[in-house]
């Protein structure tokens, strides 16, 4: 193997912009592409490395490893850490007649939050695969419907939907969402608190923004929904991973962990990915907690609608006196995700800031669909598609369990609610390999870790049924057990 030069390591400036990984990752990745590191050169093994530079090794072993994903590093067993052999020599000197010119500075700085959010695992489901988490039965959407209330309200709009609206949303809309979350979920609200936003994702993003400052703890639960992770990373936010029991949020954990939390983000009526409800108990603890610390709950009631056995459970928000909660609904599961529309119950006392928050990010939401869904919803539509879907997703969940069971030995977690259940799988598995795999056969099989932020206690894949029909299920589940 060639090596350059003396071979020893030039002297490792950092530039002291931004996180220390990145900071690293972008000394060796210039020194490489300058030639100052030579190919086969080797480098400091990570211990050696933050023990000359006095710094903890994780800053060091994740730039190794975006390093070593990128090709610019290699290991050998034995051999140690080097710059990969492959990178040819000189290519990035200039050509000998080459203008000479300050160099383009491509290598653009981004934002720490930024970064918090790409140090996050991107979710590795495919579009269209069987077994995607979150979507619903598209093909049962009543589009003929839909789309001529769509033609209605778009062929003769009033002049002052062409304008610039409410920060809070289209007040008709806004009333009958009320009336439903009243009836349907016992939220106690009135339409002055409902604030319509691009689906909760955007709902979060707003609660965030108007809650938080850069650095402030927020309660996750642990596994928890990777959205929320990402949400409240670019919003600047602390993560603090409390773990969920068979009773939902541990209250005491979280405690004991940051009882100065901000916030607390819950999915107490079916918990994701896991599915529990969280018991009443906790959910008093939750609210003292909140009262006593000033703290806020964000409560994501993302999929209550499918419930197939029992009552519905009620939210959270409709038992706070306090009025300590921001609740965040979607129309993504039990309409489609492509909608964008979602809604947020805002605590009176918040109302105001919100609205500063919400019209300093997006002004307002767009009139038509505000328009169309109204109707949908008032003339029965909505509640229609909502029993049909339970029934379909209560079968397919049948069907789903059922195929797991004949043709695998994973453990199911599953309430009888939803649109996925978790399959177990044994100890020392590895889900992000099987996720891959299962991606390469065409199937969609989310693993858990994706959903944690520490190491996950047992991993295990999320499988979605509710836009995978029966043929699907039957055929993805043959393809699955066999590359189990
Ligand atoms: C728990 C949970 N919350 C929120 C969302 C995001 O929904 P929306 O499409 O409304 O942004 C999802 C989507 O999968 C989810 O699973």
């Amino acid at each position: 193997m060639k090596r350059g030069g003396t071979g020893l390591m030039p002297l490792i400036a950092l530039d002291g912009q931004g996180p220390l990984y990145r900071q690293l990752y972008g000394w060796f990745q210039r020194a490489i592409v300058e030639g100052r590191l030579r190919p086969g050169q080797r480098v400091p093994s990570t211990r050696a490395l933050a023990g000359e530079l006095k710094i903890s090794r994780i800053p060091v072993l994740t730039a190794y490893q975006q390093l070593h994903a990128e090709g610019y590093l290699e290991s050998f067993t034995g051999a140690g850490t080097s710059v990969a052999a492959s990178i040819p020599q000189d290519a990035f000197k200039p050509a000998a007649k080459a203008p000479r010119h300050a160099p383009r500075k491509i290598e653009a700085r981004l934002s720490e939050r930024l970064d918090a959010v790409l140090a996050l695992p991107p979710d590795p489901q495919q579009p269209g695969a069987a077994f995607r988490v979150s979507l619903p039965a598209l093909d049962q959407f009543p589009n003929d419907i839909w789309s001529s209330l769509l033609a209605r309200h778009a062929r003769h709009p009033a002049t002052k939907d062409l304008a610039y609206g409410d920060p809070m949303g289209d007040m008709t809309f806004r009333e009958t969402i009320a009336d439903y979350l009243g009836t349907a979920r016992a939220v106690r609200c009135d339409a002055s608190q409902i604030m319509i936003v691009a689906g909760s994702q955007h709902g979060l993003q707003i609660a965030a923004r108007a809650l938080l400052n850069d650095g402030d703890a927020v309660w996750m639960e642990e596994p928890g929904y990777p959205g929320a992770h990402r949400a409240f990373a670019i919003a600047g936010a602390r993560a603090v991973p409390v773990p969920v029991d068979a009773d939902g949020l541990d209250v005491e954990a979280g405690l004991a962990r940051a009882p100065r939390a901000r916030a607390a983000y819950i999915t107490p009526s079916h918990q994701y990915p896991m599915g529990m409800t969280l018991s009443a108990t906790r959910r008093m603890q939750l609210l003292q907690w909140a009262a006593r610390h000033d703290g806020w709950i964000i409560e994501d009631d993302y999929d209550s609608e499918y419930r197939f056995a029992g009552h519905p459970i009620a939210a959270v928000q409709g038992l706070s006196a306090e009025d300590r909660v921001i609740y965040a609904g979607t129309f993504s599961k039990v309409l489609f995700p492509a909608l964008r529309v979602g809604y947020l119950v805002i605590p009176k006392s918040l109302i105001a800031g919100f609205c500063a928050a919400r019209d300093a990010i997006d002004l307002f939401p767009a009139t038509l669909f505000q328009r169309a869904l109204a109707d949908f919803i008032a003339q029965g539509h909505f509640a229609r598609h909502i029993r049909r879907m339970r029934m379909l997703y209560m079968e397919r969940r049948a069907l789903l369990i059922a195929a797991l069971r004949e043709m695998t030995k994973l453990d199911i977690v599953s309430a009888e609610a939803g649109m996925h259940l978790v399959a177990l799988l044994p100890r020392g598995a590895d889900d992000w390999a099987i996720s891959r795999r299962a991606a390469a056969a065409g199937l969609s099989a989310q693993p858990l870790s994706l959903c944690c932020l520490e190491k996950p206690k047992r991993p295990g894949l999320i499988l979605g049924y509710g836009g995978t029909d029966a043929r699907q299920i039957d055929a993805g589940m043959r393809r699955l057990s066999a590359l189990l």
